[in-house]
């Protein structure tokens, strides 16, 4: 099993797997965490969030986003991501941009299961030549 050389990742990771317990998904029973480590230093969960409309259910990545935003923070130092299964459970293309917004090209994704860190990632190389809010500049 991969090990991210950062101390702070163990925590980071460890609220990723306790968010996944809290998912809603009757519908796809694929449960999801996702934990940002926000510049503060405080840890930001969310889990995935169903409904009987199944394309307008919530994915763990943009409540944890949420979370961090209403707390005031607005960058990401790291992301952990914890799904099931065999295959690596990467940010979805939309998660992809919501985190593009708070994020560098060096942020780093940790890809995780129920037992750790899976793959370490960067948003750039998930994301690249991304388009964000630096386009937008005047
Ligand atoms: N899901 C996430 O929460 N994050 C991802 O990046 C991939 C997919 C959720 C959405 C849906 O509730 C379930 O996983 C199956 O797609």
């Amino acid at each position: 099993m991969p090990k991210s050389d950062d101390p702070n990742h163990a925590a980071l990771i460890s609220a990723a797997q306790r968010a996944m317990h809290n998912a809603y998904a009757p519908y796809s029973n694929f449960q999801v965490g996702a934990a940002i480590l926000a510049e503060d230093g405080n840890i930001y969960a969310g889990c995935n969030v169903e409904n009987a409309a199944y394309p307008v259910g919530c994915c763990a990545e943009a409540s944890a986003i949420s979370a961090m935003v209403m707390s005031g923070q607005t960058s990401i130092a790291a992301i952990a991501v914890v799904g099931a299964g065999d295959e690596l459970c990467t940010p979805c293309g939309g998660c992809r941009q919501r985190i593009r917004e708070f994020s560098s090209e060096s942020t780093p994704i940790l890809v995780c299961d129920q037992n750790g860190l899976r793959h370490e990632t960067t948003l750039g190389e998930l994301l690249p030549l991304s388009f964000g809010p630096d386009n937008l500049q005047p």
